[in-house]
């Protein structure tokens, strides 16, 4: 291969990972945190499935549920073992995340 070809190359390699540094940082913990939730609960908390949809709960009552079934006080079959795996913060984050796609109308 000749050489221009070989720097033309791994420019655009290295271009490329400076875009998902980049975009990697603009993600935050929240957000992180939410995505966990779309496995059962959809994308955006909008359930394809017998799950129960989470989109349109405010960001407090999501709060007040997680915190319940990480302490036990409300029953559940998953969301406890979920919920327990998250610090009080985490959980916090993750919920005005997903308040703020109800806010944006997403
Ligand atoms: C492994 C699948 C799974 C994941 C991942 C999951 N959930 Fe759940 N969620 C459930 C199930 C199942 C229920 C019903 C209660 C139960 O039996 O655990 C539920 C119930 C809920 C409820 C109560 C809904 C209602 O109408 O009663 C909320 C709120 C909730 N989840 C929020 C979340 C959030 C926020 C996340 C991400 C941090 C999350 N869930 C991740 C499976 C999941």
């Amino acid at each position: 291969m000749n050489p221009a070809r070989v720097a033309a190359c791994c420019a655009g390699a290295i271009a490329l990972l400076g875009t998902a540094v980049a975009n990697a940082q603009t993600i935050s913990r929240g957000e992180v945190i939410a995505t966990t939730c779309y496995t059962c609960h959809g994308t955006r908390g909008v359930s394809p499935s017998t799950i129960p949809s989470i989109d349109f709960i405010p960001p407090e009552r999501i709060i007040e549920i997680l915190k319940a079934y990480k302490s036990g006080q409300r029953y559940s079959t998953i969301m406890g073992r979920h919920a327990s795996a998250y610090t009080d913060e985490e959980i916090v984050e993750a919920a005005n995340y997903l308040g703020s796609l109800q806010k944006k109308g997403k």
